[in-house]
């Protein structure tokens, strides 16, 4: 099969990541006799100093054209004192939007290889920890209306952003949620603050109901998100699926992602409708090591396992690459951000070459 990916390698370690990844593909098409036509195409800060715009009509067009887009990161500081609307992160909120894309799964693994590398005692994630956090990614207040303007004198000036979701919005990503539980450990844990916000009460009845309706075999639970927090460092074999709100997702998949040890390691994938997908990894741009060849390219070559797994229905392919990233740890070998400093590592390009030469 001939299958269009359109290719966004970003700002900092972006493109040299992406690089090792497109090496992993082209051997994934070799060996399994596909063929990847990839178009690169700009977004974040390359876009803005190139055409003056983090989220070029081109790119979006290609992107629109496309089976599939891989995305590297964007960001860094040159860019950081631009107005908020101008951004390099714009271009990803431009992405997501755009493209429909408001399902966001970002799964948190411990490897077993590298269970060391977790903050976390052993005795809190012995036997492995596999969660997949299932954040909104189109709504809530990273969408809403804001605005800053000026309050009463005594205020001085006042800026607001509003925080809204609506039934449709919440049964879409409640139905992935419950859909991706029941393939994995049968779990959903729903996050919210309840307690305190009109639209997470609205969010809770919704996926309650839906439970109710569709998944009376999944096992839900409701979790305030400040719980939530805290309950991820202390007991996250808990969980299965964790379902919850744009902000609460960005947040919490950070922490999450955080007590695996290695979120050089960390795959994601945004989704819509139908099998269209974006697929980056969970870090940013990392400016501080960009150009040394030093960054883990890990995380984006697993991006591409959940390309072919989830937009491809490529799954035995996308097996292929979650076993070299394996093998690759297996044999010992580590990448920069896995090992105490003064200790031998893998370079980038090092690493793909490896992990291309084990599929
Ligand atoms: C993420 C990032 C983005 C987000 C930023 C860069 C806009 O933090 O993908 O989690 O908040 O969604
Ligand atoms: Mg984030």
């Amino acid at each position: 099969m001939n299958y269009k990916i359109a290719v966004i390698p970003g700002d900092g370690i972006g493109p040299e990541i992406m690089n090792e990844a497109l090496k992993v593909l082209d051997k994934v098409g070799e060996k399994y006799g596909h063929s990847f036509e990839c178009t690169k195409v700009l977004a974040g800060g390359a876009a803005i100093d190139a055409t003056g715009k983090s989220l070029p009509q081109e790119t979006l067009d290609v992107c629109k054209a496309s089976d599939a887009v891989m995305l590297g990161a964007v960001g860094g500081p040159k860019w950081d004192n631009l107005p908020g609307g101008e951004r390099p992160e714009r271009a990803l909120l431009g992405l997501r939007k755009e493209l429909g894309l408001y399902a966001n799964l970002r799964p948190a693994i411990v490897f077993d290889e590298l269970a060391d590398a977790s903050p976390l005692k052993p005795s809190i994630i012995d036997g492995g920890l596999d969660i997949l956090i299932v954040r909104e990614l189109t709504g809530g207040i990273y969408f809403g209306e804001r605005k800053t303007e000026p309050g009463t004198e005594e205020e001085g000036m006042v800026a607001w952003d509003v925080e809204k979701y609506s039934e449709m919005e919440v049964k879409r990503i409640a139905k992935i949620a419950f859909d991706m539980a029941a393939k994995r450990g049968g779990k959903v844990c729903s996050v919210d603050k309840a307690n305190v916000l009109d639209s997470s009460r609205l969010w809770r009845k919704t996926v309650a109901e839906m439970h109710a309706a569709d998944y009376p075999e999944i096992e839900l639970a409701n979790m305030y998100v400040d719980n939530a927090a805290m309950q991820l460092v202390r007991g996250p074999k808990q969980f299965d699926v964790i379902v919850t709100s744009n902000i609460f997702g960005d947040i919490l998949s950070d922490e999450a992602s955080q007590i695996t040890g290695s979120i050089g390691m960390l795959p994601s994938a945004s989704l819509g409708e139908g099998n269209f997908g974006m697929y980056e990894p969970i870090h940013g741009s990392a400016p501080d090591i960009a150009g040394q060849n030093i960054a883990n390219p890990i995380a984006t070559i697993l991006s591409v396992g959940m390309m072919l797994r989830y937009t491809l229905g490529l799954g035995e392919e996308a097996d292929a690459i979650e076993k070299a990233v394996n093998d690759f740890l297996k044999a010992g070998h580590r990448t920069a951000d896995l090992v105490a400093p003064g200790e031998e590592f893998k370079s980038t390009s090092e690493t793909g070459d490896l992990i291309a030469a084990l599929i």
